[in-house]
């Protein structure tokens, strides 16, 4: 194959932004070669931007059965991800699929289950591993530089949103449309990073959500959640829409010191030995390990979306390595399901959840939400940022 020919399903924002990066010829092997949406308005901007070597579908089935495509990348509301990666891989393409993976890990499993069975290239579309300040704090902790893990800490609020952009309408913010709030929309490549950086999962999670704290929405805007590692370290995740100004903290300290990334800087206080040994050793009474403070120098740039539509291009073509594979998506997911379902239960809740429970309490959310899937509703809001 000496090119992919991409399809695009979903032409909101972030449809409209992958489309405009292949336009650019900013990927080099891959090109824009059919998109889907029920917006017409939308399949008009593609025939005035590309012409007629884009073809054009209102529905899905069609574009399933009739675009002459390789991959499709998917960039429609939440809920539809599973569903159509699915149909994606029985239709043998390969997948992007943009973050969150869905909405509930029930059929996200099942979407992991199917994109194995196709063989297929399947990537979600985590952006942030691209940023080299993320990259280094991971190489530094998998490396064994920072020891054994003790505490993590995210406080990551600097998502403000104020009650406009909740009031523009349509699927976001709501049970039945979106299925979350800040967890699931804002923050998914906060909570990917958290368990990619460090290399592990939580294993129980106890969460306070506050559900419209901030906004007259139905969704949670405030999340406070306390997890606890198989390795006896602890963790904290922080996250709000309704905090200004707002903080970016990620800070992970381990036996050999603390690892700290903010204000786009990554920050080593590196212990010149074990803090494990020196606490059995030591004798003075009061003294503490020698610590130096390094700024880490970080070399590139985050290529961000056009690094993953990258990536996927060149695992297709040349089978690079993919850096956010598609079954990973799961991960920040659960993480995420776990955080509500304490929320609900008012109580500790363990991974992996029990998802039949959360998808009754999803259900029973979806059954009282405001919101009713109207295409019109849908339409027209433009809240590009970054994501
Ligand atoms: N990676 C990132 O940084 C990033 C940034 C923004 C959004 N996103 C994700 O992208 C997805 C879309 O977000 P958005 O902001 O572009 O939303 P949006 O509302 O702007 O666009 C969604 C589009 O999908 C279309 N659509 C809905 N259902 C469809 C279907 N079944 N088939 C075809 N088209 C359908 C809608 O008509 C709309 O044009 C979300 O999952 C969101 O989390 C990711």
């Amino acid at each position: 194959m000496a090119e992919v020919k991409v399809g695009i399903i979903g032409l909101g924002n972030m449809g409209t932004a992958h489309a405009t990066a292949l336009k650019g010829g900013k990927v080099k092997g891959a090109r824009l070669a059919a998109v889907c949406d029920p917006r017409t308005d939308r399949l008009d901007w593609i025939r005035e931007e590309f012409g007629s070597q884009v073809q054009c579908f209102e529905s899905v089935d069609e574009f399933f059965e009739k675009a002459d495509i390789d991959g499709v990348t998917i960039a429609t509301p939440h809920y539809d991800h599973p569903d159509l990666a699915i149909r994606a891989f029985e239709k043998d393409l390969h997948v992007l699929c943009e973050k969150p993976a869905g909405v509930y890990t029930k059929n996200v499993r099942l979407m992991n289950e199917a994109g194995l069975k196709s063989g297929k290239v399947f990537s979600m579309m985590f952006n942030q591993r691209t940023n080299p300040l993320y990259k280094k704090m991971r190489e530094l902790i998998h490396s064994g530089e920072l020891g054994e893990i003790k505490r993590t800490n995210w406080i990551i609020t600097d998502w403000y949103r104020p009650q406009s952009y909740y009031d523009s309408g349509g699927w976001r913010a709501t049970w039945a449309g979106e299925g979350g709030g800040v967890m699931l929309n804002q923050s998914p490549h906060q909570l990917d990073l958290w368990q990619w950086i460090t290399g592990m999962m939580p294993t129980r999670v106890r969460a306070f959500c506050g559900f419209g704290k901030y906004h007259d929405i139905e969704v949670e805007d405030d999340v406070t959640a306390y997890v606890e590692y198989e390795n006896g370290a602890t963790g904290l995740f922080v996250t709000s829409t309704g905090e200004a100004p707002g903080t970016n903290r990620f800070e992970v300290v381990g036996d050999r010191g603390k690892l700290v990334v903010e204000n786009g800087q990554l920050t080593f206080w590196r212990l010149r030995q074990s803090e494990r040994a020196f606490n059995q050793e030591y004798k003075g009474g009061f003294g503490q390990p020698e610590c130096w403070k390094i700024d880490i120098p970080v070399r590139g740039q985050s290529e961000h979306h056009v690094g993953i539509l990258k990536n996927w291009t060149n695992a297709i073509l040349h089978d690079e390595e993919l850096l956010a594979p598609g079954p990973e998506g799961i991960k920040s997911l659960a993480i995420s399901n776990a955080v509500y379902l304490s929320s609900w239960l008012d109580d500790w809740v363990e991974l992996p959840i029990d998802e039949d429970l959360f998808y009754e309490k999803l259900q029973e959310k979806i059954n009282q939400s405001t919101y009713k899937k109207v295409t019109e509703q849908d339409i027209t809001m433009d809240v590009s940022g970054t994501h």
